[in-house]
């Protein structure tokens, strides 16, 4: 039997059911799973900083032994091969996330092509799910319920507001 390492790249800012939906589907079918947490350089600055995002990641997988949770910087296939990992796992929600998943997919192993991406679904519930939009519905003060873990969504709120009291003039991303 193969011994396979994947790594489940992303923002995760903040970590949200649909990910660890994916998370939890990924450890039954990896030998290990590393969650890697990256800057993505087309979003713009992020609501929390990276290690901010691993200490909440890390309180949500205590029960899943073959789990952890790391940072990276640079190229994900370089930190695959780092991380003697076989697979990077990606989650698809709507053919809307199928081209650039695709283009990402295909670039990675163009450049590394021991490497293999895999793709899986989420639980439909959270097929409209994103960090993005629980970012947004927290700035407008709206309901989280459901859509992040509890710790989360209090630190979500705590971070909007301590965010929404800096200097007048401050630009909220
Ligand atoms: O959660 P996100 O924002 O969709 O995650 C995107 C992420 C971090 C996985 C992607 O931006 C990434 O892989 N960044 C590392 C840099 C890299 O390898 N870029 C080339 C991709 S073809």
């Amino acid at each position: 039997m193969k011994n396979i390492v994947a790594i489940y790249p992303g923002s995760f800012d903040p970590v949200t059911n649909g990910h660890l939906d994916l998370i939890y589907r990924g450890s039954k079918l990896f030998d290990r799973l590393i969650v890697a947490i990256a800057r993505n350089m087309d979003k713009g600055e992020p609501l929390f900083d990276m290690e901010e995002r691993k200490e909440m990641l890390e309180a949500m997988i205590t029960g899943l032994d073959n789990v952890t949770v790391d940072i990276f910087s640079g190229l994900l296939v370089a930190y695959c091969i780092q991380k003697n990992a076989n697979a990077v796992l990606r989650g698809i929600r709507a053919v809307s996330d199928y081209e650039f998943e695709l283009q990402m997919a295909l670039m990675n192993r163009k450049m590394e092509p021991r490497v293999e991406t895999v793709f899986m679904m989420p639980a439909e519930k959270y097929s409209y799910l994103s960090s993005r939009i629980v970012r947004e519905i927290a700035k407008l003060s709206g309901p989280l319920t459901g859509l992040v873990p509890e710790p989360v969504e209090e630190r979500v709120r705590r971070k909007i507001a301590e965010k929404q009291s800096l200097p007048a003039g401050t630009i909220l991303k």
